[in-house]
């Protein structure tokens, strides 16, 4: 199944060995949705004696290239933490730089992701971005609000505490004007309050470059998730690391604070 969804893509490149070290994934251990903290630009061009804006836009190519391979795998969602909310602190020329690439970003590939059928979408405090920026995050949105493929979901602007502080306020209000009791919020209902309502819960987390930490990203909708860290820069981030990262965690015993299957037939 695996194999004949990367065969049909091309030949010509290393699909071959990756769909071979895919074969090894049971189907039903697959993750549901992945995200990404695709961490290193800066150190990636830093090694290369380029300057930080060359690193952002390598960094483009290897979002291309993982998008690519939620595609061919058929993966249900891919969430990537491009821009935090403390990621205005940059100097100010980069901030611009990244904000330039972004929407770059989405006119040169909306055709393609449209025709792949990814279903994009953003979160985080959208409307901090320029209109135009956010026209076409609106205009992207709806071009592809009927594609059934991957969700593809940019975190720009995007604080976790923030997210959830919003819920929260979402929330106090509605119990302001008695539309909801005290009593009544659960975990169910902050999280259909959360950015990622239409998401399923984080089943895995890739964070490149070597740190080990999760910056303030979807630290709800990781309550349970597993965890793939890697030193490799995001640039240069491969399809085959995605796959190993995915293949590594097909193989955890995911237990959700109960006991693994082992134990239980013990
Ligand atoms: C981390 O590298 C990366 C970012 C803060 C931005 C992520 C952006 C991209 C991958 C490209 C732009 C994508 C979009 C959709 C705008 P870093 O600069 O923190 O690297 P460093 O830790 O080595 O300095």
């Amino acid at each position: 199944m695996l194999k004949k969804l990367f065969g049909k893509k091309k030949a010509n490149n290393d699909y071959e060995n990756n769909s071979d070290l895919l074969e090894t994934i049971d189907r039903d251990k697959m993750p549901r949705h992945v995200a990404i903290i695709m961490d290193g630009n800066g150190r990636w061009a830093k090694e290369k004696g380029m300057l930080r804006s060359a690193g952002h836009t390598a960094g483009i190519k290897a979002l291309k290239r993982v998008l690519k391979t939620a595609v061919n795998i058929n993966l249900e969602a891919l969430t990537v933490y491009a821009f935090s909310t403390e990621n205005w602190k940059r100097p100010t020329a980069e901030v611009d730089f990244l904000m330039k690439l972004f929407s770059e970003y989405l006119e040169k590939e909306l055709d393609e992701m449209d025709q792949e059928n990814v279903h994009i979408n953003f979160i985080g405090r959208t409307d901090a971005f320029s209109p135009y920026l956010q026209s076409q995050m609106e205009d992207a949105k709806k071009r592809t609000a009927n594609n059934t493929g991957v969700k593809f979901t940019v975190a720009v602007n995007y604080g976790g505490q923030d997210e959830i502080v919003r819920a929260i306020q979402t929330l106090a209000n509605e119990v302001k004007e008695n539309r909801l009791s005290p009593e009544e919020i659960s975990p169910q209902i902050l999280e259909k309050h959360l950015d990622t309502a239409d998401l399923p819960a984080v089943d895995l987390v890739i964070r490149t470059s070597g740190d080990m930490r999760l910056s303030n990203f979807l630290i709800w909708q990781t309550a349970y998730a597993e965890f793939w860290f890697t030193e490799t820069n995001w640039p240069d981030f491969t399809e085959a690391d995605m796959i190993e990262a995915i293949v590594d965690y097909s193989k955890r015993d995911r237990r959700f604070g109960g006991l693994s299957k082992r134990n239980e037939e013990k």
